[in-house]
Parts: C-alpha cells; sequence; structure tokens
C-alpha cells in the first residue's frame, strides 16, 4: 500500500477560534514597539526580550495573568501600539496558513491616549480591517471578553459595545480572566442580555479546580453556551451533560494546558485525546496565547498528529468540522467549505 503523503500543517487551511489578541502578540512585535518608544523616550519599561526570554512558555497561572497586568499592558498603552500589535497578530496568523480567526479581546481604557473601551474596540476592529486588506486569504472576526474579576456594571458595559459594534464584525462575548477570581453566576443577566441580541457566547470553562466547582459548571452550561474554552477539570456528569449538546464547540488549547501545568502530565495527557471521537461536540485545536506559548496554530495540529496518531483524513475531518461551530455567517462558511475540501 502507498505510503500516505505527510501533511504540511503550515500549508494545510486552518480555523482559530480562541485567541487572545494581547496574548497572541509576538514578542518580536512587542519588542518592536517597545524600541520606537525607547527611542522616543517613551517608556522606562525593561526589553520585552528580558522580561519573556524567547524560549520561556512555562508561565502557570501565578505568573501568566501579572504578565499582562504588570507589563504588557503598561507597554501596549495607545492608539498606534495597539492597531500596530492587532495587525501584527492577525499577520501572524495568515502566515502560519490561517484562514478564519476569532480573535477576542477585553475592552480596555487606555487612560495615557484617552481613549475610552469604546474607542480600544473600534482601533481593534479597525486594524484588523486594515491587516486584512493585506492578508486577504484571512478573514476575522471578533469577541469581546468580560473578565472574570468585572462588576455586573461592567459586564453590561462589554455587552453594549458588542452590541454597538456587532456590524462591525463582533460576533460573541466570552467570560477570561483569572480563574482564581470572581463569581460567574454574576453575569447570568449580562449574557442573557447578550443571546438577546444573537450574540454568540463562548465560555473559559473548568480551566482550573478553582473555577471547576459544581454549581459554576452548571450555572455556565444553564447559559446554553455556543461553544467552551479549555474544559479541563470536568466531573463525570458534567462531561456526560457536555456530550449530549449535539453541536457545542469545545476549544482545546494544547501547548498551553501543557506549560501552564492546567493538566497532570504531558501531551499524551490532554483531554483532547478523550473528546475528539465523541459524537457530538466538535473539537476545534486553539493556540490561546500564542504569543506566551510559543506555539502557533500549525504546531498545535503537528502535536495532536504526533501524540494522538491520528491519520490525515481524520486530521482534514476534523478541522473541517470546525466549520460548524465558527460564529460568522453562511456566507462564511461556504468559503471556509471551498478552501478545506
Ligand atoms: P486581551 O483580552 O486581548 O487583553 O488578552 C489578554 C487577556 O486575556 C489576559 O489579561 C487574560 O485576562 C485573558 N486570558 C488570556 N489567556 C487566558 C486563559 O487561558 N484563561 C483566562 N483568561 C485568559
Ligand atoms: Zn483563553
Amino acid at each position: 500500500m502507498a505510503e500516505e503523503p505527510d501533511l504540511d500543517f503550515k500549508s494545510m487551511p486552518k480555523i482559530e477560534l480562541h485567541a487572545h489578541l494581547t496574548g497572541s502578540i509576538s514578542r518580536k512585535c512587542l519588542h518592536e514597539i517597545w524600541e520606537v518608544k525607547r527611542a522616543a523616550g517613551e517608556t522606562d519599561l525593561e526589553d520585552p526580550l528580558i522580561v519573556m526570554p524567547p524560549g520561556r512558555h512555562d508561565y502557570d497561572l501565578k505568573t501568566f495573568f501579572p504578565l499582562f497586568s504588570t507589563y504588557i499592558y503598561n507597554l501596549v498603552n495607545d492608539l498606534k501600539s495597539l492597531e500596530y500589535s492587532t495587525k501584527s497578530v492577525v499577520k501572524n496568523f495568515a502566515e502560519d496558513g490561517v484562514v478564519y480567526v476569532e480573535l477576542r479581546t477585553t475592552p480596555r481604557a487606555m487612560t495615557v491616549a484617552g481613549l475610552d473601551k469604546s474607542g480600544y474596540v473600534e482601533a481593534v476592529l479597525r486594524a484588523i480591517k486594515a491587516a486584512q486588506l493585506e492578508a486577504p486569504s484571512l478573514h476575522a472576526r471578533l469577541i469581546l471578553s468580560i473578565d472574570r474579576r468585572n462588576s455586573i456594571e461592567e459586564a453590561h458595559g462589554v455587552i453594549a459595545l458588542a452590541k454597538g459594534f456587532q456590524e462591525q464584525g463582533v460576533v460573541a462575548i466570552d467570560i477570561c480572566g483569572d480563574p482564581t477570581k470572581g463569581d460567574v453566576s454574576l453575569f447570568t443577566p449580562a449574557i442573557e442580555e447578550a443571546k438577546a441580541a444573537g450574540l454568540k457566547v463562548t465560555i473559559h470553562f473548568a480551566e482550573a479546580e478553582a473555577s471547576a466547582s459544581e454549581a459554576e459548571l452548571n450555572t455556565i452550561l444553564s447559559w446554553l453556551p455556543d461553544r467552551l474554552g479549555h474544559v479541563i477539570h470536568v466531573p463525570e456528569d458534567i462531561k456526560r451533560q457536555i456530550a449530549a449538546r449535539t453541536g457545542i464547540g469545545l476549544e482545546l488549547c494544547l501547548s498551553c494546558n501543557v506549560h501552564a501545568k492546567m493538566i497532570v502530565g504531558s501531551f499524551e495527557a490532554h483531554h483532547f485525546g478523550e473528546w475528539w471521537r465523541v459524537d457530538g461536540p466538535v473539537v476545534v485545536p486553539c493556540t490561546d496565547d500564542v504569543g506566551v506559548f510559543g506555539s502557533p496554530l500549525s504546531n498545535e495540529w503537528r502535536l495532536i498528529q504526533e501524540h494522538f496518531k491520528l491519520q490525515r483524513a481524520e486530521i482534514l475531518g476534523l478541522a473541517r468540522k470546525g466549520i460548524d461551530v465558527i460564529f460568522a455567517g453562511d456566507d462564511e462558511k461556504s468559503r471556509l467549505i471551498g478552501l478545506m475540501w
């Protein structure tokens, strides 16, 4: 029998559905922003290549979130760096063979630059649009994130922005942030408002033990989310509920979970192995924060082949199934069917 040709994961058309904008900025791009600011005397921050040495990917839940609050948000803190980094993220995904990406970001006022949260979202959308002109093979949409530490008023503010920018490419809302903080049940009215407005819903789910109480997981499932992210510390009865939800998307992030030690063991132990064959839910491999964990989407697929021994047809079939759970409409789905078959 003829041997199966090797898959070239970079040129394989891919869909990315779980990528945090700021966490997807490459160290090279952060360094470029820093160099310009330093030359203009606009920053006294340390070089990103020293703060985040190129080979370092072992950020865990304790070191990961402060990286943003104490460093990256202080560097990417004005319109110019926001637009530059957003374009760079989109271009990097396109260069990796990603043909459709849903970026997500937490609206953040940039006080130094006189930008409120609405101005932030507007700038991100503008930069995405500009980057797409340079990389027309890639189509992008935006998801707005509520941070777990947000108040209900702030959460409603995020929904208001998502509703206001729906025509410009905002398709959904997310709840993210430090899983050891906050109480998601607060956000039930905000989620209901989002759904009533036709926004889709994806939620970070059982990412750490602290965010995996049966009460929290049942609350999230009661919202009937369209997709779930991570899905790590899930008790058996909740697994059965998820398995019974035909068409729910599961955004699984292998390198992130392994490098951040969010799972016990290495790639072979990842719950991708448990979920990818289950009928009903649609498993989509995602990067989460490629700028931090350093593994582009093409490499996530390579890891899947290496550690779970999927055959070529299984990989292509799984990649195509992702189309069912994107948050864009039928035209975009048809375009992806054309590209991925
Ligand atoms: P941003 O929302 O575009 O600023 O992207 C970075 C933010 O995404 C971080 O400050 C976190 O709040 C959130 N984030 C990134 N990765 C994760 C994750 O794995 N779990 C929960 N939140 C995350
Ligand atoms: Zn995430």
